[in-house]
């Protein structure tokens, strides 16, 4: 039994899904266990591609179960309508495939509009947030007012949860915002339906997963977002309102940590952004946007172009330390090929004075500049190789070199958004 986890090292689209996906051959459960359907995570299998939010990435492997843990922000209309996309494709003809804990909060219509409504208030200073309700749910989730997956199975229980949230909600939406209200009558029954469509598959997730590692399963764990989105440890207010750090699993997912065995940092082998918030990397110069171009740089969820820059060390080996990663896996490496030269910040300057370590505060942050080191580019394709060395060696050296800076061994590397476009050093489930 091996219980991997894997998170973004980055401000997330480092390529979880496609990892995931083809991780998931070999594991038994694929675990999501925070975020909701801001998450858009892409796998091309066989030339087709599916982009998942909600439904864990182990999906398409036929022989795997999927859980939806209790950490985890539940829009029930996008998971019915995930679901039915899955099923059309003809990927899960077996529905006991995927479980989400009863336990999951729920994303209410009030909750994306306060999500919009309020972001647009922010104006100049807004976060980018994907509007899709989730820092207003997990808000209500802590606030110990929130509905739950279970509750949309208990019409009583549902009425009376939405009668003490309207008020409020409306009163916002209306009188600060200038909104329209939302018609409680039309929620109540929405929910109920789609409390009906769901029915099959709420469970008690924390003892599926209990009693497979119990059985000696190989068990992964799929991050949303990213470090720096994380709202503890990442580039607050710029973040989002979950844990993404690989400990969250622990709580998201109702498991000890000493059941976690591995922890795979997975990063791009450069670095993009969507949102607003610091990237001292960014270059907005014909660097990035050559990045972008080359690496279709545009956002899996809402469309948004993303801003792109340099592989970033300081912010990597930040990613290291407050995610404790065994692996690193570097994805997109092949987009890099036809540069002459790869630059990599190796350290940070701010207000004249170098430092390796990342800052406490935003306002630092905003001020740092990188300090860059060249690193010799590479022209060949790499979307064809399928052992690291083939790859040219300028390509291996840039990886090496990673590796050593961050201490971290790079056990995968992808070259390609094909499940079979990856390259593994080593088995990351073998004992
Ligand atoms: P996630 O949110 O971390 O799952 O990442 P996204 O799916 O949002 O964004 C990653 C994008 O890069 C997707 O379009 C993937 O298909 C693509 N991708 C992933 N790995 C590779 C790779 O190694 N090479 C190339 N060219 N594309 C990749
Ligand atoms: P995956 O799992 C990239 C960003 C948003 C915004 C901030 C807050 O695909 O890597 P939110 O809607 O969560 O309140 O938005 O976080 N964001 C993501 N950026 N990938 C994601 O998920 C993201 N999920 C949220 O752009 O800046
Ligand atoms: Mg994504």
């Amino acid at each position: 039994m091996t219980a991997l986890v894997a998170v973004g090292a980055q401000w997330g689209d480092e390529g979880k899904g496609k990892l995931v996906d083809s991780l998931a051959l070999s594991a038994e459960l694929v675990v999501r266990f925070q975020g909701g359907n801001n998450a858009g995570h892409t796998l091309i299998v066989d030339g087709v591609k599916t982009v998942l939010h909600l439904v864990p990435s182990g999906i398409l492997q036929p022989n795997t179960r999927n859980l939806i843990g209790p950490g985890v922000v539940v829009d029930p209309r996008v998971l019915v309508h995930e679901l039915e996309e899955v099923r059309a494709s003809g990927a899960l003809k077996d529905p006991s495939r995927v479980r989400v804990s009863g336990r999951a909060h729920v994303i209410v219509d009030w909750h994306v509009s306060l999500d919009k409504a309020r972001d647009e208030a922010r104006a100049e200073a807004a976060i980018g947030t994907t509007g899709r309700g989730i820092g207003p749910c997990y808000e209500d989730k802590v606030a110990r007012r929130g509905i739950r997956m279970a509750d949309l199975l208990a019409p009583e229980t549902l009425r009376a949860a939405l009668e003490r949230s309207a008020k409020e909600k409306n009163f916002e939406l209306t009188q600060v915002h200038g909104w329209p209200p939302i018609d409680v009558d039309a929620v109540f029954e929405e929910l109920v339906a789609l409390g009906k469509q769901l029915e099959p598959y709420v469970d008690h997730t924390g003892h599926i997963l209990d009693r497979a590692l119990r059985d000696g399963k190989n068990v992964l764990f799929e991050g949303a977002q990213g470090t720096f989105l994380d709202i503890d440890h990442g580039t607050y207010p710029f973040v989002t309102s979950s844990n993404c750090v690989a400990g969250a699993v622990c709580a998201g997912a109702g498991v000890g940590p000493t059941n976690i065995d591995r922890v795979l940092g997975i990063t791009k082998a450069y670095t993009t952004r969507v949102g607003g918030g610091p990237f001292p990397t960014e270059d907005e110069g014909p660097g990035g946007k050559w990045l972008g171009e080359k690496g279709q740089e545009f956002g899996a969820t809402t469309g948004r172009r993303r801003r792109c820059g340099w592989l970033d060390m300081v912010a990597l080996r930040e990613a290291a330390i407050v995610n404790g990663f065994t692996s690193l896996a570097v994805n997109k490496l092949d987009i890099l090929s036809g540069l002459d030269e790869i630059p990599v910040a190796r350290a940070w300057k701010i207000d004249g004075k170098l430092t390796e370590d990342f800052p406490m505060t935003l306002e630092e942050l905003a001020r740092a500049e990188p300090v860059y080191e060249i690193m010799p580019g590479w022209t060949e394709d790499l979307t064809g190789m399928r052992q690291y060395e083939e790859l040219p060696d300028n390509a291996r050296r840039y990886l090496e070199q990673i590796q050593a800076w961050v201490d971290v061994p790079v056990d995968v590397v992808s070259i390609g958004p094909g499940r079979d476009q990856t390259i593994y050093r080593k088995d990351l489930f073998a004992k």
